[in-house]
């Protein structure tokens, strides 16, 4: 019989972490046109989760309340359309994005509702917690430097916040397209970014990575402020770009040091979660995940994502 209520995070309004609730009689969401229910195993953490909390994202995006956190997740298709062509079925392991932005229902919850463009089958060498940890990263990183900076053999590049969700799968990504990569993390990460790959690792707390790197062919930025500014210095002129997740293009350093520059939106789709998961299939590709919560403890991983410097990932068990 279908569940006519269940467990989710919600928030009434924007806030610390005080406005977030655990709803155990939310409504559950029923099936709708070009939507797929999914059971959810492992849903990811990410900044923008605290961010739309908070109320950030509010100009462009406003919430209605109450509102269901969470984007990221892996799971069980629980139902599609009886009568619709679907590439999806009932049971099926699937990992994507159940956003309220791109017409889902939250993926902080027991179900989501998420669309089909949002969802793939999940890459069959990770977890659920691992699959839950990869869909914004992962295309993050994809975007980035298959797409936009088209990254090739012997190119150099730098990685900015390399211990990071998306540092560290950017610099696997990185080294699998064949470039050199020199990466910024602070003392701790150090080993954990050699292990995946990095070839250069720069201490931010103790080094000027401007001193260091020379030359480079682009900058994947995922710290923005002063280091996106300084990341300039080291690019080749002329031909260097750098991307931001964070920074929209300054065009006074563009024209002062001849470079492209580029702000990422991540957007998260069917063809590049395919792809995501083919090559992550096919490479042997490690999502760190540094700490588990359950459904219940959102609130507390909100929080350690914000401030407690997560090496990789944050993942909630539902
Ligand atoms: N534009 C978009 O569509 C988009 C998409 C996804 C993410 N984002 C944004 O991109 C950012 C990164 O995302 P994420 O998921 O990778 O976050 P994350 O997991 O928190 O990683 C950020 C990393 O940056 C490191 N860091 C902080 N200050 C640094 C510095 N001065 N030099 C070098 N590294 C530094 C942190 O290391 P420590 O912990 O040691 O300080 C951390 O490992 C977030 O702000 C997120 O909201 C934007």
């Amino acid at each position: 019989m279908q569940k006519s209520s269940m467990k989710a995070i919600q928030i009434k309004k924007y806030g610390s972490n005080d406005v977030v609730e655990v709803n155990e009689t939310a409504p559950a969401p029923s099936l709708s046109s070009g939507k797929i229910l999914v059971n959810i195993k492992a849903s990811g953490v990410n900044p923008v989760d605290w961010k739309i909390r908070e109320g950030y994202m509010q100009q462009i995006m406003p919430l209605q309340f109450p509102s269901t956190l969470g984007l990221d997740f892996s799971g069980v298709v629980k139902q599609v359309e009886e009568d619709a062509h679907s590439d999806f079925k009932q049971g099926d392991e699937v990992y994507g994005q159940a956003s309220i932005f791109s017409g889902g229902s939250g993926a902080f919850a027991e179900l989501a509702l998420a669309s089909k463009d949002s969802i793939a089958h999940k890459p069959k060498t990770l977890n659920y917690l691992e699959a839950a940890a990869l869909p914004l990263v992962g295309v993050s990183a994809w975007q980035a430097f298959v797409e936009h900076i088209g990254l090739s053999k012997d190119k150099k590049v730098l990685v900015q916040g390399g211990a990071g969700g998306i540092g560290s799968i950017g610099i696997q990504l990185a080294k699998h397209l064949g470039a050199f990569v020199a990466t910024t993390v602070s003392t701790d990460d150090k080993q954990f970014v050699q292990e995946l790959g990095a070839d250069q690792v720069i201490d931010y707390k103790t080094e000027n990575f401007e001193d260091i790197v020379h030359d480079y062919d682009a900058v994947f930025d995922t710290v923005g402020g002063d280091t996106y500014k300084r990341s300039f210095k080291v690019l080749k002129k002329g031909s260097g770009m750098i991307v931001s997740t964070l920074e929209q293009p300054n065009s006074e350093l563009m024209h002062q040091y001849g470079i492209k520059a580029v702000f990422l939106f991540s957007q998260v789709n069917r063809q590049r979660l395919i792809k995501l998961a083919e090559w992550v299939d096919q490479n042997n590709i490690k999502v760190n995940i540094d700490k588990t919560f359950s459904l219940d403890e959102a609130a507390k991983a909100l929080d350690y994502q914000k401030e407690g410097h997560p090496r990789g990932k944050l993942v909630l068990t539902i």
